[in-house]
């Protein structure tokens, strides 16, 4: 896994192409979606990778990154864009918390930069043209902009770079001496810069021996199996033998630098030693910790340290440029140890820089750069660098480091060559015996002129980038990584093991019906009654809830990012599960039966009429009796808690979400109390169910749950049949205004059906096939009970059972029916029950129905897609045409369009 796959990587990871010394840089606006993929899908073969032998003659090399809006505008599915880091999707100006840590205010502020202004078109991709000579970069930039113009893209900037005499950089100083050495590329066996190739290049183990975070993507999201293949198949990483770029055009204001040294160090001698201090080498490279007299001509001297060779700094200043953005063996706690090394190596970065604009004197030669006074032309420096994760490296060396005026004990300096200014950050110290010197006032001599972060994608990725899959998630459902991505620890595996013992425990349990239908008549009532009590008395001592008034809701701190975090987990899920085959439901998975129904209303008393129940009539309705998930399982290995969802069709009147018309839905479960009492434990019980423990939820002892454990476990059992148990809402809505209820559905059939034993895989729906089989009708009576006291019948927690007396509202009739039929197995698939799908006078009620909103939405369009089926919109008619479309063998008549 950990050797280079250089022919996957593009080539200015692994060099800078010093062979090629003339660049452009052309930031690139993308037209049409399709027409730009194609573009992106020929750059695949043209951009070169490390495994591209040197340049002959006039041959030049390609690069190309992306932007974040870049990867967005060519429909890369939401789960691969979210997999990238926080600062690249924010991009380098996106946010003033941003600017201000990397210090570009005011004059450097994102609002005065030539370009990757906020507010100006979005740059979405740079491409990097490389060249040996002036002639031959210009011949490849042209031919790149035909087929540019081509594809409809345009170039917004182009940015040119020659080389300066001798390698250096405006001020005069040799620039890309010191890199760090990759693991795998390099043999450098020194510590100070032998780094792991996980630091630079994504999907390779980093100084951590952890792969940083990088975009993954589920199997089904790669059809044509693009991208390597990841934890044993569960992902595919697009990120893999990828990195970040960071671009930034520094201008340089190479008069002021030397004009400042000679009003601070007259004399050629003192003021040429006064830049090597600020820099840390001398102008030829020589390092001042190896020499502190002068120039030595070994400019590429590297080989050495700051702490055992130069400890206070009186060789190379301790706030030198170099001394700061590579502070070596001289970080704490323990400077001079392997650890401070070891600290170090995750924030280097692989400078990749160019120099741009004419230098102010031909020779560089600091005397003529003084002597030549202020021309006023742009100059400086195309600063690029390459590192896995741009907060851990650029980021920080640019805020910690370069920014910090406390850096290595100083007090009001900040890099002396490139920091920002300002109060209390101007001075430069230099120490020296028997006193040290400081140089007050310093001026800026760098200034941001522009800016963005990029991600530079391996070849394979550039291929897949060219033919992104239907995107099967959306920006509120798509989950970041996959979840299985979760370290396998041994904990994590007791974990598991402890979960399956407790579960098999249960399951055992359940073969014991006559003992537990026994016990059930003793000790349901009392023990959910004691425990309620329990909970009401802790509610009223609390006064939780107290200052709301009736059906009044109260939206709770983070929900909404919490909801957000439920629904990626559950489509992450989805998305797994269901890479090989036909997708079930995130939860109430599986379907024991989906009948038709006759949903009659009954005559209300006056204060009652609302909504559905305004009046007395009958509606044709669809019944799906559904057992808990989120796997299908043998029906006795189930949770015990079986639901119900009723979508009454042909509703005059508009419902709350706008994907069906005319539908009225209603969804409970056979437990009271809902299994979690808010949207935030219920977050932390997916994260469980994620990680293939749930029982850990209840049983934490930090955090426990047991209550509410107790409560399902006194409804939870072997049900004998769908049809012979109580389903509750166990979540409130409203009933017109100013009125909030529960509701609750019971059955008219009298409990009788045993659990056969052993149990077949479908017993549950079996049972139900010999009840409609048997031509017998099956009534369930619908019972409202109404909001009295917003603390001990709450609206914001579901594990309080209201007390309030209950009025029968409807009767759901189930007329004998054939239901086991390819046709109603689509349907149940196809139909979509949520809350929401609701009146306005029925609105769901607080937060765990307010996050069932876009749960239920983005889950069941992930798992639609997945299928390859469209929401299907279940009037009645459209039913029955597609019904005797089947039988007259017209196939898949009656979707949606
Ligand atoms: C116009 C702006 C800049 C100039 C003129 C400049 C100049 C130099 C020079 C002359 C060197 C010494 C030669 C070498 O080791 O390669 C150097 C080293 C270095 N610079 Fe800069 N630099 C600039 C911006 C930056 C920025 C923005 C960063 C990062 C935030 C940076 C990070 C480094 C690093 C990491 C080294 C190597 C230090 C070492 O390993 O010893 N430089 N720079």
């Amino acid at each position: 896994m950990s050797s280079l796959e250089f022919d996957d990587i593009q080539g200015i990871v692994l060099s800078g192409y010093g062979e090629l010394p003339h660049a452009a840089f052309l930031m690139l606006h993308f037209g049409e979606p399709a027409a730009a993929r194609d573009w992106v899908g020929a750059m695949a073969h043209r951009v070169a990778t490390g495994a591209e032998g040197r340049p002959v003659r006039d041959e030049g090399r390609l690069q190309l990154a992306f932007s974040w809006p870049g990867l967005a505008h060519l429909e890369l599915s939401w789960q691969a864009l979210k997999g990238f880091s926080r600062e690249f999707r924010e991009g380098l100006a996106g946010s003033p918390r941003r600017s201000r840590v990397l210090g570009d205010s005011e004059e450097s502020a994102p609002s005065g930069w030539h370009w990757g202004r906020p507010e100006a078109p979005a740059i979405h991709a740079l491409l990097m043209v490389y060249g040996a000579t002036p002639r031959s970069l210009q011949a490849l930039v042209a031919r790149q902009r035909e087929t540019l113009e081509a594809a409809g893209i345009r170039v917004l900037e182009t940015l040119e770079s020659q080389p300066l005499p001798g390698a250096k950089e405006h001020f005069g100083f040799r620039d890309g001496i010191s890199q760090p050495k990759l693991a795998g590329v390099s043999n450098s066996k020194d510590p100070r810069h032998r780094v792991a190739a996980g630091e630079f290049v994504l999907g390779y183990p980093n100084e951590r021996g952890q792969y940083t975070a990088r975009p993954l993507v589920s199997p089904i999201e790669d059809p044509h199996s693009l991208l390597p293949e990841v934890a044993g198949g569960e992902a595919r990483d697009l990120g893999r033998n990828g990195s970040y770029l960071v671009f930034r055009q520094l201008s340089q204001d190479v008069h002021g630098f030397w004009s400042w040294l000679d009003g601070q160090a007259p004399g050629s001698e003192a003021r040429r030693a006064l830049a090597a201090k600020m820099v840390g080498r001398w102008p030829d490279g020589t390092p001042l910790v190896g020499s502190a007299e002068g120039e030595t001509g070994d400019a590429q001297a590297n080989a050495f340290g700051y702490h055992h060779e130069d400890p206070e700094g009186l060789k190379c200043p301790l706030g030198a440029h170099v001394r700061r953005t590579n502070p070596r063996d001289m970080l704490p706690p323990k400077p001079g140890s392997e650890d401070s090394l070891a600290i170090n190596r995750r924030h280097r970065l692989l400078r990749r820089g160019r120099a741009y604009g004419p230098p102010l004197a031909e020779s560089l030669a600091p005397d003529d750069l003084l002597a030549a006074g202020d021309d006023g032309v742009e100059r400086g420096l195309l600063f690029l660098c390459v590192n896995a994760d741009i907060s851990r490296q650029f980021e920080f060396v640019q805020q910690t480091w370069v920014n910090n005026a406390n850096f290595a004990g100083l007090h009001a300096d900040t890099d002396p060559l490139i920091g920002p200014r300002g109060a209390g950050r101007e001075t430069f110290t230099v120490p020296d015996a028997p006193l040290r010197r400081r140089h007050h006032g310093l001026p800026r001599f760098v200034r941001v002129r522009g800016g963005a972060y990029f991600f530079l994608p391996g070849r394979r990725a550039l291929r897949y980038l060219a033919e992104p899959p239907p995107g099967l998630t959306t920006p509120a459902s798509a989950p970041a990584a996959p979840a299985t991505l979760l370290p396998d620890t041994w904990w994590l595996r007791a974990g598991r093991l402890f979960n399956r013992a407790v579960q098999q425990g249960i399951v055992l349990s359940r073969r014991c019906t006559t003992l537990r239908n026994g016990l059930d008549r003793l000790v349901q009532k009392p023990a959910t009654e004691a425990l309620q009590a329990m909970i009401r008395r802790r509610r009223q001592r609390l006064g939780i809830d107290a200052d709301l008034a009736i059906a009044e809701e109260r939206i709770l701190p983070e929900e909404a990012e919490v909801t957000r975090r439920i629904t990626e987990r559950m489509s992450a899920f989805l998305l797994r599960t269901y890479r090989h085959g036909t997708a079930e439901r995130a939860g109430n998975t599986k379907t024991y039966g989906l009948l038709e129904a006759e949903f009659e209303v009954l005559a209300l008393p006056q204060a009652l009429r609302c909504g559905l129940f305004a009046a007395p009539g009958r509606y044709h309705a669809w019944v799906r009796f559904g057992g808990p998930g989120p796997r299908v399982t043998p029906d006795i290995r189930n949770n015990g808690v079986l639901s119900l969802g009723v979508k009454v069709t042909g509703v005059p009147g508009e419902t709350l979400l706008d994907d069906e018309a005319h539908t009225q839905d209603f969804s409970a479960i056979s437990a009271p109390t809902f299994t979690t009492p808010d949207v935030y434990e219920n977050a932390k019980l997916q994260r469980l169910i994620g990680a293939g423990m749930p029982v850990w939820y209840f049983l934490n002892p930090f955090d426990s749950h047991y209550r509410d454990m107790l409560l399902q476990a006194l409804y939870a059992k072997a049900h004998g049949s769908p049809f012979e148990t109580d389903y509750w809402s166990c979540v409130p809505y409203l009933f017109g205004e100013g009125r909030a209820i529960k509701y609750r559905f019971v059955p008219l059939l009298a409990g009788r059906s045993p659990v056969p034993l052993p149990a077949p895989d479908d017993y549950l729906r079996e049972a139900m096939q010999r009840t409609l089989g048997s031509a017998e009708e099956v009534v369930f009576e619908m019972r409202i009970q109404c909001q009295e006291d917003p603390v001990t019948m709450p609206i914001e927690d579901a594990s309080v059972i209201w007390t309030s007396p209950e009025v029968p509202v409807a009767t759901l009739r189930i007329p004998a029916q054939a239901f086991v039929t390819p046709e109603r197995e689509r349907l149940a698939r196809e139909l979509t029950i949520n809350p929401w799908h609701a009146l306005p006078d029925h609105r769901p009620l607080g937060n765990q129905n307010r996050a069932r909103r876009e749960i239920y939405y983005e889950t069941s369009r992930v798992r639609q897609r997945i299928n390859g089926e469209a929401h299907f919109i279940p009037d009645t008619q459209a039913w029955r045409r597609r019904r005797e479309d089947a039988h007259a063998g017209r196939g898949r008549a009656g979707r949606a369009p």
